[in-house]
């Protein structure tokens, strides 16, 4: 039933994929952006969206269905005409202006038929987007009703129309695994993750990336999952590793009409600039204060031009970086930019058996960058592996096992973060790290996990040479393991 998405590779959660859209007779590859297009309010004119790098999509089918100006036109020659735009195009439903102004006035089968007769290639239900940190009994509540608006969803005759299962579930993890669990039985075709603007919006990528890795326990490998109103090109790496792979952006526009200006490390506005940091082409062609010059209607465009470049510029780096098996390594650096990034690096983090389900085997050289990477699934995957092998009956563990040639047990080598590294595994990923010289604790913290995991999963007698080990890694070691002082040093 669902051959409509195809997984090509993967790096941690992150994937490179490919959704058939039929209706449109496209293939867009995934991770993929689709700009958001205000049919009243075009800040750059959609035909002109596949030169930037959109292969797809979305507007409001409910302002459509609202309109007087654009209703007809969209029912007589379709949407894809109306917009110019031969790519494919997906519709929402009218649930963020129902989030908004409590009220719209269609039934959820009226605007799926609306989506249908206009030429939809992907259409949505009336999901109803519950606000973060509601309280329980009412996130339930309205997940029942969306549940039913998806069961409705699943009897009706889309044709060829895709036809999104939104999930809710607000920020119970919890609740967002369960209500994806039941949309993904719904056998509908795309998975968004709804009401995460408020989150986003107050900068909570922890708790976002909660939401994220509770649905996803909740949906199978082959389910293609949207980060609605995910729109910010600092975010993408995150989400993608979190499993997201697509992503909607209405902050191009909006953003560009009050003069702010995306990065991949944030926000800046172009009142405070002097240079340009980018290599797009409104970047190399102008400086801020020539933007500053222009009419409001002539900068914005600009300016949504370039947050648009740097937006597509960012899916193509993580593209390229799941090609290279090096995309927690972007991450990483992502997080170095904000804070509340690092919080949701750090979350993400946490999930790190969900990430070490889909992570590669073997990939480039890893690269430790800070202490998070202690925590990465490789090192998961080492000491998951190190409870499997058959260690020497004596066994010392020393950083430079040559200079313990002479001894009377079998000597390994032990390398923070990994731990103790079985003889001839050395040169197999990911114990082929680039490591600093200069390590930080956490390393050996992790380091120290590894060899207690190997202590109590056999039954060998471990000595540790100590050189220089931080007590709070010598603290987590397990007791049965020696300690022996550096020899000669
Ligand atoms: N756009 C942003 N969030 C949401 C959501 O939760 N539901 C729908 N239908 N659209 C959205
Ligand atoms: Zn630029």
């Amino acid at each position: 039933m669902r051959d409509h998405f195809e997984l090509q590779a993967y790096d941690a959660g992150g994937r490179l994929g490919e959704l058939t859209v039929p209706r449109a007779d496209v293939t867009v590859e995934t991770p993929a952006l689709l700009p958001v297009v205000n049919p009243h309010h075009e800040t750059i004119e959609p035909g002109r969206l596949e030169e930037f790098g959109a292969e797809m999509l979305i507007t409001n089918s409910y302002v459509i269905y609202g309109s007087d100006e654009v209703r007809e036109p969209a029912l007589e020659d379709g949407l894809h005409e109306l917009l110019d735009f031969s790519g494919a195009i997906m519709t929402d439903s009218g649930s963020f202006q129902l989030a908004e102004y409590g009220e719209i006035d269609v039934t959820n089968t009226e605007i799926l038929e609306f989506q249908r007769e206009i030429g939809s290639d992907v259409g949505t239900p009336v999901d109803i987007p519950t606000p973060p940190d509601a309280d329980r009994e009412q996130v339930e509540r309205e997940m029942e009703t969306t549940q039913h608006r998806l069961d409705a969803a699943a009897d009706f005759d889309a044709g060829e129309m895709l036809v999104n299962a939104p999930i809710q579930g607000a920020t119970y993890p919890d609740l967002r695994e369960q209500a994806a669990r039941d949309a993904y039985a719904t056998g509908l075709d795309v998975f968004p993750i709804g009401a995460m603007v408020p989150l986003m919006n107050d900068y909570r990528y922890g708790e976002m990336i909660d939401a994220v890795a509770g649905a996803k326990r909740g949906l199978g490998e082959d389910a293609p999952v949207h980060l609605f109103g995910a729109g910010h090109p600092m975010m993408f790496a995150l989400a993608v590793a979190a499993g997201c792979d697509l992503f909607d952006s209405a902050a191009y526009a909006l953003y560009a009409r009050d003069g702010r200006y995306l990065t991949v490390r944030g926000t800046e506005h172009l009142d405070e600039m002097e240079y340009f940091p980018c290599e797009c082409p409104v970047c190399s062609a102008h400086t801020p204060a020539e933007l500053r010059e222009m009419d409001d209607d002539e900068r914005t465009k600009l300016l949504a031009e370039h947050n648009l470049h740097v937006s597509f510029g960012e899916m193509r780096r993580i593209k390229g970086a799941i090609r290279q098996g090096n995309l927690l390594e972007l991450v990483e650096t992502r997080a170095r930019a904000h804070p509340t990034m690092l919080d949701g690096y750090r979350a993400l983090l946490e999930h790190v058996d969900q990430l070490e389900a889909t992570d590669p085997a073997s990939k480039d050289a890893f690269f430790y960058l800070s202490g998070e990477s202690a925590d990465r699934p490789e090192v998961r995957r080492h000491h998951e592996r190190l409870a499997r092998v058959s260690p020497p009956a004596e066994l010392l563990l020393a950083s430079d096992p040559d200079a313990h040639a002479g001894a009377d047990a079998a000597v390994w080598a032990v390398e923070p973060p990994f731990g103790p590294v079985p003889r001839g595994l050395d040169q197999t990923y990911p114990l082929t790290a680039e490591l600093p010289e200069r390590l930080d604790d956490r390393a050996y913290r992790a380091a120290a996990r590894g060899i207690t995991r190997l202590a109590e999963t056999s039954d060998a007698d471990i000595t540790l040479v100590d050189d220089g080990w931080p007590a709070s890694a010598l603290d987590i070691l397990a007791d049965s393991v020696d300690r022996s002082p550096a020899s000669g040093e």
